[in-house]
């Protein structure tokens, strides 16, 4: 006899749409990847990061790696945030050790030149919808795009770096031509998550991953109200697809990004207290996170101590168990099964 009335959905998806689980579903960010040997071994195979991401065989292969050995509640599609300014038409390479370049930089903001192929897209809602196909129905997919602000410094700059100077140049010195790039990049965007949902996602997040660096009026500007424009976009569209927002380093704009983006959940970096996240956080808002990567590494007490916290903060809210950023290349595997063996306990 069910005694709670719950929504016949996966665990994931029934939380960010507002339901708690206990123990609670999980994944993480960087799930697949080069801490996993199958994965380097398919990466040396195929010869590149690229060629990997527009193979839809190999790439929905990748995707389903980790469930294999771990069990997570989330597929999360194997691809990167840099596949929208390369759809775009900019030149992308991954080139050994020195993260990934793309070319021309739009130093002056200026993108004329640029016109989305969307037979690059195509290749990923491939993905999306095979490993769809593969998944049982008790685990969620997950579409992702990276958000306008962080995908802007990456085509300003043609590059990472440490404090996106030269695109928060740009926004103050150029705001007309900035905002031109960020609206094209929320219209790309827009049709690009529409895409992955229509291939089979069952949600998607959004990576602010360099939100971390602006004043609060920039904040406002560049990261709150482009992501306000996205979600307001698709929910016309896709009225019954969460949403996940995930404002890297927000701090304590994170409130402010909660309440003013329309986003249906948000992901919490590794910086955030729980509990202060639940105190400011609207009622009843699901909330991703937000283990420390390192403390994966690191294992043993330091992990266990740190999961307890993460679980008794959140064990009144809507929680999706989640690191606070990537998992990092180094962790060990045994770590790892570690985490999901303590998450299939009850608190
Ligand atoms: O989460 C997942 O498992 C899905 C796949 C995924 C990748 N990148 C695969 C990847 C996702 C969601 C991303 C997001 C991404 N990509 C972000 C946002 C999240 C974050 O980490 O802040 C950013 C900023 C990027 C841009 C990017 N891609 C960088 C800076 C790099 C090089 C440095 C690094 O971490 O490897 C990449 C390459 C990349 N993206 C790899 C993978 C598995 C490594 C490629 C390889 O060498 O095999």
């Amino acid at each position: 006899m069910t005694v709670n009335p719950v929504s016949n959905d996966p665990p994931l998806l029934a939380v960010l749409k507002g339901e708690r689980r206990d123990p609670p579903p999980v994944w993480l960010m960087r799930q697949a990847g080069r801490y996993l040997p199958e994965y380097r071994a398919l990466r040396a195979e195929k010869g590149g990061f690229l060629e990997l991401v527009y193979d839809a065989d190999a790439a929905a292969e990748i995707t389903l790696q980790p469930l294999r050995r771990f069990g997570m509640d989330g597929a999360i599609l194997f691809s990167d945030i840099l596949i929208v300014p390369h759809g775009m038409g900019q030149g992308l390479t991954f080139g050994p050790g020195e993260g990934p370049q793309l070319s021309p930089p739009l130093s002056d903001g200026k993108f004329a030149q640029l016109e989305p192929n969307p037979e690059y897209f195509r290749k990923i809602y491939a993905t999306v919808a095979k490993v769809r196909a593969a998944l049982d129905p008790s685990v969620t997919m997950l579409g992702f795009a990276g958000s306008p602000w962080t995908i802007a410094t990456y085509m300003v700059a043609g590059h990472g770096s440490k404090d996106q100077a030269e695109t928060r140049r740009l926004a103050y010195k150029d705001p007309v031509a900035f905002q031109a790039l960020i609206d094209r990049i929320v219209q790309v965007t827009v049709d690009y998550l529409s895409g992955q949902i229509e291939a089979g996602a069952q949600a998607v997040q959004l990576f602010d991953s360099w939100a971390g660096t602006l004043s609060p009026a920039q904040f406002e500007r560049w990261v709150v109200a482009p992501t306000a424009d996205i979600v307001g976009r698709l929910m016309v569209r896709h009225p019954d697809v969460p949403i996940i927002g995930f404002p890297k380093g927000a701090g304590a704009k994170l409130a402010a990004y909660a309440a003013e983006t329309g986003v249906d959940a948000v992901g919490l970096d590794e910086t955030i207290d729980p509990a202060w996240a639940d105190a400011m956080l609207p009622e009843g808002m699901p909330v991703q996170g937000n283990l420390d990567p390192l403390a994966l590494i690191a294992g043993g007490e330091a992990l266990e101590s740190a999961v307890t916290r993460i679980r008794a903060a959140f064990d009144t809210r809507p929680h999706v168990f989640n690191l606070g950023h990537g998992i990092v290349l180094d962790t060990p595997i045994a770590h790892v099964e570690h985490l999901f063996e303590l998450l299939r306990k009850p608190l």
